[in-house]
């Protein structure tokens, strides 16, 4: 008999992993707290924007003409512990308000809520980011708060999507790990990631602490990478000398790799950020505080760039006060193909701008909404070139396909001044250099 699955929390997490284990072929109920959330999946609609979700979405919810019909919502927790063999926990962990702590409330609360009423042998699944010794401390609280007692285990499976390729990453994860206590678990785990398409995924048995530390350590590797291509981009810029180059230089060095070494604006969203500093909160915690106090510069590194932008900003403009300026602003979101303002280093430099005189316009292809509501005082403009109208700097600080592809003298025919700079590195400097722009971007030659 096949398994049942439930996901409780439908964020980019749990609403990914619900289509994705339907479109797997399991019966699956998935489960949110908030019933404006439940309402708009169960018409097969997708609470954020992400790539491909709508469509798998579509596909199997049950009401919806011509779908497989395996998956359902519900925000009965007493529904989801009858109905489900494996419990996947996917509710988020943001950092606490004026601390660099996560906070786990959601998780201890998604726990409290599914515990009473786990009556027989069933397997809970933590996917949420947690700081390391989270899972043994929830496994005691299952089996002493469950009236299955010893019957309700607990795995930890940490997931690895990014936003924008959520997913293609969750269909076709590079690996699995799961954190476990027993074979049990362990056979259970692989029967749920035993699909044609995951043959092929290496599949990492461990136990719970190093389970929860390889996703923490993941994150904080990868934004290490970031912030060193960024400190590079400062001296490059000291120097006269081109990141771009020595990134594709450095990255031909199989063992350094090309990806995550794009020098600009930095790292932003709900993850990178928020997990470096709830890492360095749990180290300190357990007394290991010194093994990471590079992350407090990785994080430094990442926050100085964007008042660097606005600096270059500044410095372009003629120096001085932004007043009576307008500076047209290309992406919002903190990173393309997602409509995810979280932490975004883009609208951090725009608010900059803005509260320092300047008259400040954003577009955005998709997190205008999301743009608007946290920041209500910026301008906003429906079209890349209603930005531009008018303006005497544009500033590129998300690189969506979009803004690749715009046409370097058309823009220069509404703008007032053809100077353009690339917060991402991610324009071609020839293209626009040729229409007549001045180009620049951190740590990259002036001309
Ligand atoms: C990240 C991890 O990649 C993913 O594995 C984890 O599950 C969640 O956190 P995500 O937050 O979606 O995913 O974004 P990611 O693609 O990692 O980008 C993070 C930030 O780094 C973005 O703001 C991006 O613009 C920035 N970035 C990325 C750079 O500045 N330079 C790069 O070379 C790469």
């Amino acid at each position: 008999m096949s398994l049942k699955i439930t996901v409780i929390g439908t964020g980019y997490l749990g609403a990914t992993h619900a289509a994705a284990m339907a479109e797997l072929g399991f019966e699956v109920l998935g489960l949110d707290v908030v019933p404006e959330k439940i309402e708009m999946l169960q018409r097969g609609e997708v609470p954020m924007y992400e790539p491909g979700l709508d469509d798998l979405l579509r596909k199997h919810v049950a009401g919806i003409e011509g779908s497989s019909g395996r998956l359902r919502f519900t925000m009965d927790f007493a529904e989801v512990a009858a109905f489900g063999d494996v419990h996947f926990v996917c509710v988020n962990t943001p950092q606490r308000h004026g601390e660099y702590a996560c906070d786990m409330s959601y998780v201890d609360s998604a726990f409290a809520a599914l515990a009473p009423h786990l009556t027989g042998p069933t397997l809970v699944v933590g996917k949420s980011t947690v700081p390391v010794g989270s899972a043994d401390r929830l496994a005691r609280y299952l089996v002493e708060n469950s009236p299955a007692g010893e019957g309700a285990e607990l795995a930890w499976n940490p997931e690895f999507l990014r936003e924008g390729f959520a997913v293609q990453d969750t269909l076709h994860p590079d690996r699995i790990v799961v954190g476990v206590r027993s074979e049990r678990a362990e056979k259970l785990l692989r029967q749920v990631y035993a699909t044609p398409l995951s043959e092929s995924t290496p599949f990492v048995v461990t136990d719970f602490p190093t389970a929860e530390l390889v996703k923490t350590s993941a994150n904080s590797f990868l934004a290490t990478k970031i912030s060193f291509i960024n400190a590079m981009a400062e001296v490059c810029e000291a120097a006269d000398g081109d990141v771009a180059k020595l990134a594709e230089a450095i990255g031909y060095d199989d063992r350094i790799g090309k990806k995550f070494l794009r020098a600009g604006i930095g790292f932003g969203g709900g993850c990178l950020p928020k997990d470096i500093r709830a890492f360095m909160a749990r180290a300190g915690e357990l007394g290991a505080d010194q093994a990471l106090t590079f992350l407090r510069e990785i994080d430094s590194i990442n926050m100085r760039q964007r008042g660097q932008m606005v600096e270059l900003t500044r410095q372009v403009l003629g120096g001085g006060s932004f007043l009576g300026k307008r500076v047209a602003v290309l992406g919002a979101t903190f990173k393309p193909d997602s409509d995810d303002v979280r932490d975004s280093p883009a609208l951090n430099v725009a608010g900059q701008i803005h509260l320092q005189g300047g008259q400040v316009t954003v577009y955005d292809p998709k997190g205008m909404a999301n743009a608007r509501r946290l920041f209500p005082t910026l301008g906003y403009a429906d079209s890349a070139v209603d930005a531009v109208r008018g303006a005497d700097v544009v500033l590129h600080l998300t690189e969506w396909r979009e803004f690749r592809e715009l046409d370097p003298a058309a823009l220069g025919e509404v703008a007032a001044t053809r100077l353009i700079l690339d917060g991402r590195n991610a324009l071609d400097p020839a293209l626009w250099r040729k229409a007549g722009w001045t180009y620049r971007a951190m740590g990259r030659p002036t001309a």
